[in-house]
């Protein structure tokens, strides 16, 4: 693989925002205050990390692969940020960026050096080298950090804040500024489910091969300062049971192997009472929804207060690896109930014997304990599929196609009843088998964690 990483920096400009309200005028002033930024500096610190970064890849350290596969996706994002604040930039608002955000990225580069200086004796004086190279122009960041005195813009989020403040105040005479907060149930803000791109993430991750059945993903509901975090849960005791989430603060953290609260457990021993039972789990809202151990229920694990609470599900459920997900050659074990997110919450995927093993979609609430809202019943067998997701109220099946493509083929929309049997789009695998499989609205990504490996795909819309 041969991966090209920039470290993008840019001009800091501060700046102040005042806005004068009243019923029949409306101003907006934004003033530019602050002296320029040292771009020169800059450019030779880019020019530094380019070339740290050629020596390095030179040795295709695996873990170092996953990391800058990682790097990939987060510099392209924050290179749109930037040109995002760029086009705003009309003479009268400036957008700064904080070098925090630079900053996390070197240390988790270095914490990845760390590491590596531990995996091979070979690599051993580059790495320190690199090492040196990195701490220097971390130092230097650091110099520039103090042209970000104002603080005034925080990414992207403080910049849509005052895009929102604009366009209110340019607005508010004609048009009252209640907007809906939740899409409605069944309408998709971001358009028609199309394709899915190749693998943007593909990392063994902290424990490279040791377990195989797990999950990961990103909360679409994270707590606050939580945003940008990722989760993952391993079944650890006979690939079919799992008893604590681990939580990691970046996608940098989560393939470098550097969980910040560690282990949360829901128990100390397992199986037992109220702990994972198979791969397809979810967070949602900073609690694990799975199925619990031995239970035909959706148990809710809450990452706060570490309480459990559970919804039985209806009588003729199939569970202890009765109503599982299959192929041909193998069905996958304790995959009775599938746990999904969407824009519009918790959904829970099964069959029951009243069903026929046809598959049963159901709406979970979010009170306590959860409850199902809604049942929907479709004419998918469902040991015909090897995984479902929720997108926008439409549930999705896959099946296996080859050990390199699995085929998402089916699809059941919630608002119409409108079922597709030829939805014929492909995801191109890393390995053979795909045990859990879900979207996450945060970031439009489906996460699959595959024989041990996490791997994500961003969603296309059109
Ligand atoms: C979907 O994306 C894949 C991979 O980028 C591409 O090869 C394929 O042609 C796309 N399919 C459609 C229907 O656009
Ligand atoms: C989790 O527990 C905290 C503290 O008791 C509570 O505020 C929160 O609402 C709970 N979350 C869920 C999803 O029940």
């Amino acid at each position: 693989m041969s991966v090209l990483v920039l470290i993008p920096l840019w001009a800091l400009m501060a700046a102040t925002h005042t806005q004068v309200w009243s019923a029949d005028s409306c101003t907006c002033e934004i003033t530019n205050l602050e002296q320029m930024f040292p771009h020169d500096k800059l450019s030779s610190a880019e020019r530094d990390a380019a070339r740290c970064n050629g020596d390095v890849t030179k040795q295709k350290a695996t873990e170092l692969d996953s990391l800058m596969l990682g790097l990939e996706i987060r510099l392209p994002q924050l290179l749109a940020d930037l040109r995002m604040l760029e086009q705003e930039d009309d003479g009268e608002l400036y957008g700064a960026l904080s070098l925090q955000v630079i900053e996390n990225e070197l240390t988790e580069l270095t914490m990845l050096i760390n590491k590596l200086n531990v995996v091979t004796e070979r690599h051993r004086g580059l790495v320190t080298q690199s090492n040196q190279q990195l701490q220097d122009l971390q130092a230097e960041m650091k110099q520039m950090e103090i042209y970000d005195t104002m603080q005034v813009v925080k990414r992207q989020q403080t910049n849509q804040r005052l895009k929102r403040d604009l366009a209110q105040c340019r607005t508010s005479e004609d048009h009252p500024t209640t907007m809906p907060t939740q899409p409605a149930h069944g309408v998709c803000p971001h358009g028609q489910f199309v394709n899915v791109t190749r693998p943007r993430v593909y990392t063994a991750g902290e424990y490279p091969g040791s377990y195989k059945y797990g999950a990961w993903g990103r909360d679409p509901k994270p707590a606050a300062g939580k945003e940008s975090w990722y989760w993952m849960v391993m079944l650890t005791s006979g690939n079919k049971y799992g008893h604590y989430v681990r939580q990691y603060s970046t996608l940098s953290a989560l393939i470098v192997g550097v969980s910040v609260p560690g282990n949360v457990q829901i128990s100390p021993s397992n199986p037992t009472t109220n702990t994972i039972q198979g791969p397809n789990v979810v967070l949602y809202g900073d609690a694990l929804y799975y199925n619990c151990y031995n239970k035909d229920a959706v148990c809710r694990f809450n990452l706060t207060d570490k309480t459990v609470s559970a919804e039985q599900l209806p009588q003729g459920t199939r569970f202890n690896s009765k109503g599982n997900f299959c192929h041909l050659d193998e069905c996958y074990l304790y995959t009775d109930l599938d746990l999904a997110t969407d824009e519009s919450g918790v959904w829970v995927m099964y069959t029951s014997t009243q069903d026929y093993g046809n598959l049963v979609l159901s709406k979970v609430e979010e009170g306590a304990p959860p409850t199902l809202s809604q049942t929907w019943r479709t004419s998918l067998y469902k040991q015909a599929a090897t995984n479902t997701f929720m997108i926008c109220g439409v549930l999705y099946a896959t099946r296996f196609v080859s050990k390199d493509t699995e085929e998402i083929f089916y699809s059941f929309d919630t608002a119409t009843g409108e079922e597709r049997f030829n939805v014929g789009i492909n995801i191109a695998k890393m390995s053979t088998n795909i045990y859990s499989l879900n979207y996450s609205p945060a970031d439009q990504m489906l996460h699959a964690y595959s024989d041990a490996y996490m791997v994500s795909y961003k969603v296309l819309f059109m």
